[in-house]
């Protein structure tokens, strides 16, 4: 049998303690599957005194993870620190250095530094795995960056963080506001204390960028997303996509246009009956549409301690498996000096199907008015309902307009329009409608 796989590890907490775990538990049955030992070597945290639950004593401590990093005890080191500079970036450029096979579950390190980091691995011949950066538990980067090769992405589009989808789901389902489903996703451990990030999409922001450069074959970058979160999603809104046939999910969406490449974060309207619209609570999915394969759709565990354990167990198993001397395939798919420059389309160029929810004056002449904005600006409309809201004294009608594809520019032109003359009580909603099989 070939000599053990030594393991280091940086970071035992969630992630780290169920990795330490899992490869315990399931040592025989690694070792048959990868035809050597996985054996922790090493280890790296904060708190030297912090009982994990898991049992590191036969492992070297290291109260520094970059000497960790660089240790002659170790094969391949572990990053699952967090944060996209400080400590993380620092051992992770310091392994890759010094020719160390590095597995990450860190989106934000990625999504900063992801195509720097994959030139000093390609340059060293050495892997960088990140199965767990996106989707956590789903092997979306495996399935991109080698079932499909030789398809042409299309448009890549995903559920890809768990808080927004629990939120989202139980409004709808329990006919709840944003706010108690946040607290309820903080008291049940969803949602972080500070939830800013998941909410207002820039969670999701980080592994789209990741997906993108998997798809387009382009370098990352996460700075030039369009970003809109979930905090301003009412029952209304709720509501009037379930009677109109669809159903509101945060979507990371990266697309190939005619003008470049889009890439937005924003609450989506998805046809109740597709397939995405199906994924429920905290579970994650991701959609590849291709000029081969046509759609792919995976759904699963996108967070928590076993679910992305696996996944860094499996991109360790590759390493292990992995031929000393072979040439790495690409850490993106392709070269990372060869990936292009990324090319941002405008997103008032976006094209697509939209669903505007106006509360405006119940007063003679309105219904009209909205009418003629749309016509002005070429937006044609597949429907428009009025109901009656508000009291007898202060009588207001919600209006809901749903288009049919048009552009970012027209609408936002319209509903500006809308809005100077006068008759909104209330601000206008824009939900963008998403095509979905
Ligand atoms: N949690 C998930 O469900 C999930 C899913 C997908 C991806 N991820 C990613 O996985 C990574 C880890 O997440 P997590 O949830 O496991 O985080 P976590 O529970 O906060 O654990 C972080 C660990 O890093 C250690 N650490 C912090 N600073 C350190 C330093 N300077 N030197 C050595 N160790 C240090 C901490 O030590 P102490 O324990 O001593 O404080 C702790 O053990 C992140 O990149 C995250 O984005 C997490």
């Amino acid at each position: 049998m070939a000599e053990a796989l030594r393991i280091g590890i940086a970071g035992l907490g969630t992630v780290g303690a169920s990795v330490v775990r899992v490869l315990s538990e399931k040592a025989s049955e690694l070792t048959r599957q990868c035809g050597r030992q996985l054996v922790v070597t090493a280890v790296s945290a904060r708190d030297r005194s912090r009982n994990r639950g898991v049992d590191v004593a036969a492992a070297k401590w290291f109260d520094d993870p970059v000497e960790l990093a660089k240790s002659a005890d170790i094969d391949v080191f572990v990053e699952l620190i967090g944060g996209d500079e400080g400590p993380a970036r620092a051992c992770v450029k310091a392994a890759l250095e010094a020719g160390k096979h590095v597995v990450t579950a860190n989106k934000a390190l990625l999504a900063k530094h992801g195509v720097s980091l994959a030139e000093i691995a390609e340059k060293k011949g050495v892997l960088l795995n990140y199965e767990a950066a996106v989707a956590g538990g789903i092997p979306i980067i495996k399935t991109m960056r080698e079932a499909m090769a030789g398809n042409s992405v299309t448009r890549v589009f995903g559920i890809l963080n768990g808080t927004c989808n629990y939120i989202l789901t139980r409004m709808e389902a329990e006919g709840l506001s944003f706010e108690d489903c946040l607290k309820d996703a903080q008291r049940l451990g969803y949602a972080e204390a500070d939830p800013t990030f998941d909410i207002e999409g820039n969670d999701t922001a980080h592994k789209l960028s990741i997906l993108t450069s998997l798809a387009f074959g382009c370098k990352i970058s996460a700075d030039d997303i369009y970003m809109e979160g979930i905090s301003n999603i009412s029952q209304a809104d709720i509501r009037a996509a379930g009677e109109l046939g669809y159903r509101i999910k945060l979507l990371g969406v990266a697309q190939q246009t005619d003008s470049g490449i889009e890439q937005r974060v924003h609450p989506t309207m998805v046809p109740t009956a597709s397939v995405i619209a199906q994924v429920h609570g905290v579970t994650n999915a991701v959609a590849v549409e291709t000029d081969i394969l046509g759609e792919l759709l995976l759904s699963g565990p996108g967070a928590g301690g076993n679910a992305t354990a696996s996944a860094v167990i499996g991109d360790i198993a590759d390493i292990a498996k992995s031929r000393p001397g072979f040439q790495h395939g690409p850490v993106f798919g392709r070269p990372a000096k060869e990936l292009k420059p990324y090319k941002r389309a405008k997103m008032r160029a976006h094209e697509g199907g939209y669903f505007i929810r106006l509360t405006v004056h119940d007063r003679v002449g309105v219904f009209a008015a909205v009418a003629k904005r749309m016509a002005d600006n070429d937006i044609s409309l597949e429907s428009i309902v009025q109901h009656a809201v508000g009291t007898e004294e202060n009588a207001s009608k919600t209006v809901i307009l749903v288009t049919h594809e048009t552009t970012e520019a027209a609408v936002r032109k319209a509903v500006d329009g809308i809005t100077k003359d006068g008759h909104l009580t209330d601000k206008p909603q824009v939900i963008r409608i998403e095509r979905a099989g």
